[in-house]
This record gives C-alpha cells, sequence and structure tokens, in this order.
C-alpha cells in the first residue's frame, strides 16, 4: 500500500548537497501499521514529504496503491508535533476544515455527524463549541487527530504527534489511536523517536541508519492486542525494547563514525 522503492533524496543548496535518503526500500501493506524510528536529523520527516507527494525522490520510486505518487494527494491525513488548529474556529469547525478542501458529496448535516463521531471518539463531544486556545495541549492533539482522519484517508502520516505531550497524556493518546484504528481503515505511518510508543502502535517497526539513511533494521512487532497498556510491560515487549535500542545505538554510532 505504501510502498519506497530504492529511494534517494537529497536537498541542494547554491553551495552544497545534501544526501537525505540513500537506496530506502520499504513496505506497509493495506490497513497496516508501521513506526519509522532513527537519529534526529536522519531523514524520517522526509519521507513523510516523499508519501504526501510535497517532495519528489530524485531516484528510485515511492508509491501508494502501486501508483508512483508524483503530486500531492488527497487521500491522505497527516498530523505533526505541533497541531495547528485555527483560532477563529472552534473545535467542529476545526475538525471539518478538510471537507471544505478536499472534494466529497457530504450534506452540511453528515459532515458534522462524522465530525461529532470522531469527536466522540477521542472524548472531546463537549468541546466541540471552544476554541482552540481553550484546550489542553493533548486535547488539540486529539483534535487534530480527528481532522487528519475526517475525509477517511486511505493513509495516516503521524511525525512526532504525541512528543511534545507529557508521558501520561501520551499514553492516553496511544490508547486513543488504537480506537481510531479500529473503527477506521487507513494504513498509518508513524514517524516516532520514543521506542515503547513504537512498540505499542505498530506491527513493525522500521529503524533508519544515520544521515543518508536507509534501511538499518525492521521487526515485526507481533502482539495479542491494543487496547491495554500493560502489554508494554510483558518479557516480549522489553525483549523488542531491547533490540531496537540496540539499533538505534548503532545507528548513532555509524552516524557519528560517518562524520
Ligand atoms: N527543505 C530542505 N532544504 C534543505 N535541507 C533540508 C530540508 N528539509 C530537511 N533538510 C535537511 O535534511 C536532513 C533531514 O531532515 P528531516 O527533517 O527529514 O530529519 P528528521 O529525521 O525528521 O529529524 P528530526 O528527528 O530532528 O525531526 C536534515 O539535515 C535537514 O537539515
Ligand atoms: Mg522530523
Amino acid at each position: 500500500m505504501i510502498e519506497f522503492d530504492g529511494v534517494y533524496h537529497k536537498f541542494s543548496t547554491k553551495t552544497s548537497e545534501l544526501q537525505v535518503l540513500k537506496n530506502l526500500s520499504f513496505y506497509v501493506p493495506k490497513s497496516g501499521f508501521s513506526a519509522i524510528i532513527g537519529p534526529s536529523g536522519c531523514g524520517k520527516s522526509t519521507v513523510t514529504k516523499l508519501v504526501a507527494g510535497l517532495i519528489k525522490p530524485y531516484n528510485g520510486r515511492v508509491l501508494l496503491n502501486g501508483e508512483m505518487v508524483q503530486t500531492p494527494r488527497s487521500n491522505i491525513g497527516m498530523a505533526f508535533q505541533n497541531p495547528v488548529l485555527l483560532e477563529w474556529r472552534n473545535i467542529l469547525q476545526n475538525v471539518m476544515l478538510p471537507l471544505e478542501i478536499v472534494k466529497n458529496n457530504l450534506t452540511d448535516l453528515q459532515k458534522k455527524e462524522r465530525a461529532r463521531e470522531l469527536l466522540n471518539l477521542v472524548g472531546l463531544i463537549e468541546y466541540e463549541n471552544n476554541r482552540p486556545s481553550e484546550l489542553s495541549g493533548g486535547m488539540r492533539q486529539r483534535a487534530s487527530l480527528c481532522r487528519s482522519l475526517i475525509h477517511q484517508p486511505e493513509v495516516l502520516i503521524l511525525d512526532e504527534p504525541f512528543g511534545a505531550l507529557d508521558a501520561f497524556t501520551r499514553e492516553d493518546l496511544w490508547l486513543t489511536m488504537s480506537r481510531l484504528r479500529e473503527t477506521g481503515s487507513f494504513t498509518c505511518l508513524i514517524i516516532t523517536h520514543d521506542i515503547r510508543e513504537a512498540i505499542f502502535l505498530a506491527d513493525e517497526v522500521i529503524v533508519l541508519s544515520g544521515r543518508p539513511a536507509t534501511n538499518q533494521f525492521s521487526i515485526k512487532t507481533e502482539k495479542e492486542n491494543n487496547d491495554n497498556l500493560d502489554q508494554l510491560y510483558t518479557p516480549h515487549s522489553t525483549k523488542l525494547l531491547n533490540i531496537l535500542r540496540e539499533q538505534i545505538k548503532l545507528a548513532r554510532k555509524n552516524e557519528m563514525v560517518e562524520r
């Protein structure tokens, strides 16, 4: 469903060139959920921009549903570390925003119904008339997740969406995310610095090497269920955590050697 096939990317300025991705290949199956972790600055956000069609690879192929991504796509939802909500709109109107941009045949009532369904799912239904500034950071991020899913995208891209939240709120949002996954049918790619988050949410964790980033390692998480946090403390999860921590150490060490 999301496929990177030997992707290279570099950023060029007038005076220099920065090689960011080097022969990166991975595959996220339909309705799958993969996490990408890797050292800071290695090229993770660049991967999300390539999936969204905001930039093009200079070599290799980025495919969605088997089709090359050449231009920005409307069947994608995105959420980032700092949710940008519009202060002059209330929460319901913020969540409905993509439906004003992406073509659809929904009536106003249907749009509202869909937005309310999502707000209900993330526990924000009582705040639909509030302004973004009246919400906490965690609540704003919940609203942002609803907004990224309102147009029922086939692909959801999350770039460190919970990075700015405190540990307890973050864990709450992991549970919210699993609920959203159960009720939706999207394919998801999450970028994160948090190994436990990757293990809890994803079916597969992909570790990128230092820049230029390529796939260094990947592992299927093979968990029983996704609806309680206790599973993060099982011997299986602890083993995954240790393996992934070692891989990140290795990526950072190799990066230092290359520099
Ligand atoms: N538009 C751009 N023009 C030039 N260089 C860029 C551009 N975007 C990113 N870069 C550079 O490419 C490299 C990878 O950036 P990217 O944002 O993909 O890293 P990242 O892995 O997401 O980092 P972090 O973990 O800190 O979020 C960085 O060195 C960055 O400075
Ligand atoms: Mg980034």
